[in-house]
């Protein structure tokens, strides 16, 4: 999950400037998107997740690394990208709900990222996520995922990258 789990830790590191829905205002008058997500952000998440992968793919073969999941580039690609569309759809969805950038929206918050990439994956490479992600590997997730995601808001907020710690 490293693909997926970096890029939001990395875009709040890196985002900023312009933001993506280029502060468009959907049907309801309120944004797409909002201030919150950025093309920077964007795009230097979906590079630090598939550079976790790439690292991930040399370290399995070099080591011999075989108990974890074996990552493909395309594992690795849907996984880092799909991470980051799953944020902007609860974004835009937080937006219609007439949430504030920033707002809490439990559950959403937490497991954007995984619907996102375990969609992604499902419709490009369907058969790396049925053998790869086990029962046992997903209830893991769905355990591991809002534990990590709390943990980082924390440490994110203390460093000031984060404006509130959720
Ligand atoms: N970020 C970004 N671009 C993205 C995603 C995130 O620039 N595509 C940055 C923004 O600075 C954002 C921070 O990462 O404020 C934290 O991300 P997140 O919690 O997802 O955004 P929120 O500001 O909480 O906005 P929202 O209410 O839409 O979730
Ligand atoms: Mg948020």
């Amino acid at each position: 999950m490293l693909p997926a789990y970096l890029p939001n830790p990395i875009a709040a590191l890196c985002g900023g400037g312009a933001p993506i829905d280029g502060g468009r205002l959907y049907r309801d008058g309120r944004r797409f998107f909002g201030d919150g997500k950025t093309w920077r952000g964007l795009f230097a998440g979906i590079l630090a997740g598939v550079a976790a992968g790439v690292l991930q793919i040399w370290a399995a073969g070099t080591y011999g690394i075989s108990m974890l999941p074996q990552q493909t580039l395309l594992s690795v690609a849907l996984l880092s990208v799909g991470a980051l569309l799953g944020d902007l759809a609860k974004s835009f969805f937080k937006r219609r709900l007439g949430k504030e950038r920033g707002a809490k929206w439990p559950i959403a918050d937490q497991y954007d990222l995984v619907a996102g990439a375990f969609l992604l994956l499902l419709v490009f490479n369907p058969a790396w996520l049925f053998s790869e992600v086990t029962l046992p590997v997903f209830i893991c997730i769905l355990i591991i995922t809002p534990l990590l995601h709390r943990v980082t808001n924390i440490i994110g907020y203390f460093l000031k990258v984060k404006e509130v710690p959720w």
